[in-house]
């Protein structure tokens, strides 16, 4: 990970967020999957979502803010935000209290996870603070509303010097903005702007630019073509998910949330509530949010163990230690289990 990570030492601190939905199921097997490696982490629980408004009264408890402020680093489940009802989302209340500025979000073709394609190799780096998802809208009139895209051109370059950096400290040849400057000629155009100018101080690294509507497209037919993605909150939201769609689905793409004071690693899911407690759920996106989090920590020895581990789980053809969004018949303790094995042999 680029920017702030902190060094291998003794024991490690890290804020766990179960969430709402799957979000226990998924980030309890992420704990323990991290904890058969051996490294020490305190973890220190904290309460977010609908379940934090049931014991808190608020979806965001300010101890759970304090918290990650403290430690620095978090582990996060995936939060329910009730739809109307005047609730912010926990998400972007977290993103833009503590400033967590860069999602990172590698999508990759996994082997053993079958799908149309076989060499998507891309990190998809969005802006987390501001654009449509800065929260600002009201009625202006009975039957007319507005949302604002808030726009700044601190924002846009600091996302920019981002995905450069990210790229050239992870070898990495391209970034790509996304935008639709062509219709959003002010907001889009500065985003585009800031890309611009960052690009000029990466030489080394190739720039592309493209309409947002025409990269789906392009996306689609052929994702090898891409490399980083530079995007701003809401196209980085919904490509994300597109992205996931290419290598298996949602149950297979982790995240940080990387900021100058801290990072919050979590899957890009949501709460799934399709499926919340039946224990059917992936748990491989949290995780791999683990494995981030363990790079962050400089813990890269245990970090390749879990990959190996879950790379062997995959690699098998027996369907009961696999999910059943991947092509398994199995359910989230089963391959929990299965990975925690081969971590443990090793
Ligand atoms: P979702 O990501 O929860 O689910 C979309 C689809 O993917 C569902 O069919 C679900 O079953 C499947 N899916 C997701 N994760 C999976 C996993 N680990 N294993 C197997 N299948 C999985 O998106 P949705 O339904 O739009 O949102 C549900 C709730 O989650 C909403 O309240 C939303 O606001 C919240 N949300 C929270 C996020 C976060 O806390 N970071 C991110 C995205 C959504």
């Amino acid at each position: 990970m680029a920017a702030s990570s902190s060094k291998k030492s003794g024991t490690h601190s890290a804020v766990l967020i179960p969430g709402d939905g799957i979000g226990p199921e998924v980030i309890g097997a992420a704990r323990e999957v991290l904890d058969a490696t051996g490294v020490k982490i305190q973890w220190v629980e904290g309460a977010a979502g609908e379940s934090a408004l049931k014991t808190h009264g608020t979806l965001l408890p300010q101890e759970t803010l304090d918290a990650i402020v403290k430690y620095k680093v978090a582990l996060k489940g995936p939060c329910t935000t009730p739809i109307g009802g005047g609730h912010k989302s926990i998400n972007v209340s977290l993103r833009q209290g503590l400033n967590l500025y860069a999602a990172v979000r590698p999508v990759r073709s996994i082997d053993g996870i079958k799908t149309r394609y076989t060499d998507v190799e891309m990190v998809i780096i969005r802006e987390n603070t501001e654009g449509l998802y800065s929260g600002i809208e009201h009625e202006v009139v009975p039957g007319v509303v507005e949302a604002l895209k808030i726009v700044t051109e601190k924002a846009c370059t600091r996302i920019s010097e981002y995905a450069f950096q990210y790229a050239r400290g992870h070898s990495r040849k391209k970034v790509t903005v996304f935008h639709k400057a062509n219709i959003m000629k002010m907001a889009d155009g500065l985003f585009l702007k800031c890309a611009r100018n960052v690009a000029q101080k990466y030489p080394d690294v190739a720039f592309n630019e493209m309409i947002i509507d025409n990269g789906c497209m392009q996306i689609i037919k052929d994702p090898s073509r891409f490399d980083v993605l530079l995007l701003d909150n809401l196209y980085g939201d919904i490509i994300s998910d597109l992205c996931a769609g290419l290598v298996g689905g949602l149950g297979v793409v982790p995240g940080a949330n990387i900021g100058e004071a801290g990072a919050v690693f979590e899957s890009v899911h949501g709460s799934a509530p399709d499926i919340a407690g039946k224990g059917l759920a992936n748990p491989l996106a949290a995780i791999m949010s683990g494995v981030m989090m363990l790079n962050y920590f400089g813990e890269t020895d245990a970090a390749q163990r879990i990959k190996n581990a879950y790379n062997s789980v995959l690699a098998s053809s027996d369907p009961q230690i696999r999910t059943r969004d991947i092509g398994g018949e199995g359910g989230t303790k089963d391959f929990t289990r299965a990975i925690i094995e081969r971590v443990k042999k090793k």
